[in-house]
């Protein structure tokens, strides 16, 4: 695989820095801009991110003296140094919407962080082991753009990592519908336990947005593509509740499901074990191996023990019981900056580099 040149752009903020650590040693990636607002701009990196470095290791060498660019004012800059970037930035959603197309009509792929446009009908969504195959409308989304290379793919938002994945596994059974309540670490706020005191001793019930996302987006991972767009699913319904919870990383979720056809739990477990996708198949060098691992201990998956398995990359589950209203109930979790964030869309752009997207 040839060496692909990258931007980051937000790479000053938290997910920003997630990309850091992940690509400073990446097979395939290598890190040749970070671009932030005119804040941070004509800083070296390390004085640009100063005090928000959230990490307990410190910033890779390789970053520390880099000038830091401006992602609105010095596209033309990036684009002659990069074969494509990742953005992850903190702006008003229309701009960020006008951000990544400037991008992509620059001729520059973009895999996006944000939210702003999982919801366009040819901008796909991507769970890589889920729904790859919705890669295809990238075609039209470029005829749209008028563009040769330049398109936008994104993935979904933290929260669902935690319960879509294992939900996905149990669709031949039929789900009918499901209750989920996430328990969200502060890092999915570009938090520490620095800059969010008021969460010590505490549980805030409350995510802006946060609920609208978790219940409507599996809806189009689940979804088929038809004349270049790709049509949501309109079942299962599902409803959620979205807390904040005093936890570094880690997404929790607990979760209620029905099913049409009632499994065995014995089926259950082996579709999460027998479970692998596309980054398995193509051996991507994010992929974890064994994509969900269930754990017989009751007390398990945790935060703090588990949200590291698989590189960060896998999801863990455990407690899978018969319910007294639903089917069944079971408790997810994945790392969220990691397979949640940053991890997830370095293996979405593997993925599209595997598939020549970049070429
Ligand atoms: N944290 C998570 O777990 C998570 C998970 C999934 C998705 N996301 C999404 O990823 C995005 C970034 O989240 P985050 O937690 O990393 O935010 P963050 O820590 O607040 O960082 C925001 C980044 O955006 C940059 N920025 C702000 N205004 C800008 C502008 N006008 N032009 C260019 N860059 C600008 C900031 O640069 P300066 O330092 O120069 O201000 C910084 O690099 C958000 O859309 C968020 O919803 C986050």
């Amino acid at each position: 695989m040839k060496k692909y040149n990258v931007g980051i752009i937000g790479a000053t903020g938290m997910v920003g820095q997630r990309f850091l650590t992940l690509l400073a040693e990446h097979p395939w990636f290598q890190v040749r801009v970070l671009a932030a607002s005119s804040r941070s701009a004509g800083k070296p990196y390390a004085d640009a991110v100063g005090e928000k470095w959230a990490f307990s290791t410190p910033i890779p060498e390789c970053y520390k003296n880099m000038t830091v660019l401006d992602a609105e004012k010095d596209i033309d800059k990036i684009a002659n140094e990069v074969d494509f970037v990742f953005c992850a930035v903190n702006m008003d959603k229309a701009k960020i919407r006008a951000l990544e197309e400037r991008y992509a009509k620059r001729e520059i792929p973009v895999v996006s962080n944000n939210s702003a446009h999982r919801f366009t009908p040819d901008v796909p969504m991507i769970i890589p082991e889920i729904n790859a195959e919705h890669l295809e409308v990238i075609s039209s989304q470029k005829a749209r753009l008028g563009t040769k290379r330049g398109f936008i793919a994104v993935k979904s938002n933290c929260s669902l990592q935690s319960y879509v994945p294992l939900l996905h596994p149990l669709k031949s059974f039929g789900i009918k519908s499901a209750a989920v309540c996430t328990y969200q670490a502060i890092s999915g706020a570009g938090k520490t336990f620095t800059t969010m005191p008021e969460i010590l001793d505490n549980v805030i019930p409350y995510i802006g947005g946060e609920e609208e996302k978790s219940e409507k987006e599996p809806l189009k991972i689940w979804g088929e593509v038809k004349d270049g767009e790709i049509l949501s699913a309109t079942s299962p319904v599902i409803t959620a509740q979205c807390l904040r919870v005093p936890v570094s990383d880690g997404h929790t979720a607990a979760v209620f499901v029905s099913f049409d056809k009632k499994p065995t739990k014995e089926e259950i477990l082996s579709a999460w074990e027998n479970f692998s996708g596309e980054p398995q198949k193509l051996g991507l060098p994010s992929a974890p191996k064994q994509f969900l691992r269930y754990f017989e201990e009751d007390n398990r998956p945790q935060a703090k023990l588990d949200r590291m398995e698989g590189n960060g990359m896998s999801v863990t589950v455990g407690r899978l019981r018969e319910d007294l209203l639903f089917d069944y109930k079971f408790v997810g979790l994945s790392h969220n900056t990691l397979r949640g964030a940053a991890g997830g869309a370095v293996l979405l752009a593997e993925l599209l580099a595997a598939k020549g997207y970049f070429d």
